[in-house]
């Protein structure tokens, strides 16, 4: 039953709703600090004790910058807690959050959604008193639909449950902004009712001008993977562009500064270069693969394999760079690598094009070695065996060639005058394209780009 301090309205909602948060990962953890932040009373929940009691100390087991001091404020407010027992924490709630992860399934591009289905179970079968169940995770279209048998066959009877979705478009690095200020709320497969209290719980950004778009449960579902499908495709429509500068000596970089003044085009999402990595955009664009094979849509799966490809294609081509500059082979020849994370500002490593390269190039026989400000621990937990420098300094120490693969400020801003007095050969591939190549150039290095002619 709601608690005493819960209020109801004419239409019995319960005011302010109790929320809870299922999956404290990424998604989870912040979503469950900005509903905290935006008034409401919410326990995090997760299978993973160490996640939790992290959380509940005031530790973010992540490097997303700025979560750190809400989750601190959070807790000190008493409006967060965290909990392993879904049980108490369910009966407690009015709305219930699904934020864990699906990831790649280990067997084929398809999305592994056990993670979901346990959560929904798991939702459903504590309920105590009427809720709503609001998917956030990335899913399959077509999953939420199979979700809701689930909430059917397990909620108790007697109780009024209604399963929607609710994707999350949050970048990491920026995720704090993205939560609590996001350029659109999209409510699928909403009664009345449950759009009535999901605009509660959303008033704030609803207030601050967010576009709230209300439609079916496919829909939804499917706005979420097309956005990300659209940014990969963005991303390797500028590479396929830039080995075609390269190609005849034009320079991609001012060609995508020049056709972004079009607004129809944009200039955000043309950097060329290593392309893209993480754990949304490659598990995203396969599992969309999939789904739309599975559905018999083959042209959208035909366009995300060459998207796909092209980005692949853009690892293969940067060991290619670097070989070069070995004047030819990498076997026993040292490898300075800039970066390890698949973007400046986290610490993740999932799919990186940083890590990727680097372990490629040492399993060719290189000495790589790799520096990153924040993801030195996660990429050491995934590929143990690549030596990990704690400076630029004494990553790029005797190397032969130095690779910049992620682009955090600290490489950019570097002197490449002290650097060049530290390395075997001053040869850089800037793999980000971001660096400023005459500056280099000026100081001794031999400067290689994606997407420039040689
Ligand atoms: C992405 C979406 O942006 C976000 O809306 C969604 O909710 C989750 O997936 P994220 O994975 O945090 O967010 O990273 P994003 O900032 O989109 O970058 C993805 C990758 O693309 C990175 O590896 C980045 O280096 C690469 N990238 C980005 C490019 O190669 N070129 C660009 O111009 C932009």
């Amino acid at each position: 039953m709601p608690d005493s301090t819960v209020e109801t309205t004419t239409d019995d909602r319960p005011t302010p709703p109790r929320i809870t948060v299922l999956g404290t990962g990424y998604l989870g953890a912040t979503h469950a600090v900005a509903m905290a932040q935006l008034g409401f009373d919410v326990v995090g929940v997760d299978t993973d004790p160490a996640k939790i009691t992290a959380l509940a100390n005031g530790k973010v087991p992540f490097y997303e910058p700025g979560l750190p001091e809400l989750l601190e404020q959070s807790l000190a407010s008493g409006r967060l807690r965290f909990t392993t027992d879904v049980a108490s924490a369910v009966a407690d709630g009015d709305v219930h959050f699904i934020c864990v992860g699906t990831p790649q399934s280990k067997s084929g591009h398809a999305a592994n959604l056990s993670y979901v289905e346990a959560a929904t179970t798991a939702i459903a079968r504590h309920l105590t008193h009427d809720a709503v169940i609001v998917g956030k995770s990335t899913v399959p279209v077509g999953t939420a639909a199979r979700l809701r048998e689930i909430v059917a066959q397990q909620a108790p009877a007697g109780v009024r449950v209604e399963l929607v979705w609710n994707p999350e478009f949050l970048r990491e690095g920026k995720a704090v902004h993205d939560t609590l200020h996001p350029d659109r709320i999209v409510l699928g497969g909403v009664s009345a009712y449950a759009e009535a209290v999901l605009r509660e719980v959303y008033a704030g950004p609803i207030a601050e001008g967010s576009p709230v778009v209300v439609t079916d449960l496919p829909t939804a579902e499917l706005v979420k993977v097309s956005a990300n499908a659209f940014l990969a495709t963005k991303i390797s429509f500028i590479n396929a562009i830039a080995g075609v500068c390269e190609a005849a000596g034009a320079d991609v970089t001012v060609l995508a500064d020049a056709i972004g003044h079009d607004k129809r085009i944009g200039r955000q999402f043309l950097d060329a270069g290593l392309g893209f990595g993480g754990g949304c955009l490659p598990k995203d664009i396969r599992a969309l693969m999939h789904r739309a094979g599975e559905l018999g849509a083959h042209r959208a799966v035909g366009l995300m394999q060459q998207v796909d490809e092209i980005n692949m294609g853009q690892r293969d081509h940067v060991i290619a760079m670097a070989t070069e500059a070995c004047d030819g082979s990498v076997l026993n020849r040292r490898i300075g690598v800039l970066g390890a994370a698949f973007k400046p500002h986290t610490d993740d490593v999932r799919d990186s094009p940083a890590l990727n390269v680097a372990a490629a190039l040492h399993l060719r026989g290189a000495q790589v070695t790799v520096f990153d400000p924040q993801a030195g621990d996660t990429a050491r937990a995934t590929f143990p065996t690549l030596s990990y420098a704690t400076s630029t300094q004494e990553a790029v120490e005797g190397a032969d060639v130095v690779l910049l693969l992620t682009e955090w400020d600290e490489f950019l801003q570097a002197d490449p005058a002290q650097l060049a007095a530290l390395v075997g050969s001053a040869h850089l591939v800037d793999a980000r394209g971001k660096i400023d190549a005459a500056t280099w150039r000026d100081a001794g290095w031999s400067v290689r780009t994606l997407g420039r002619a040689a």
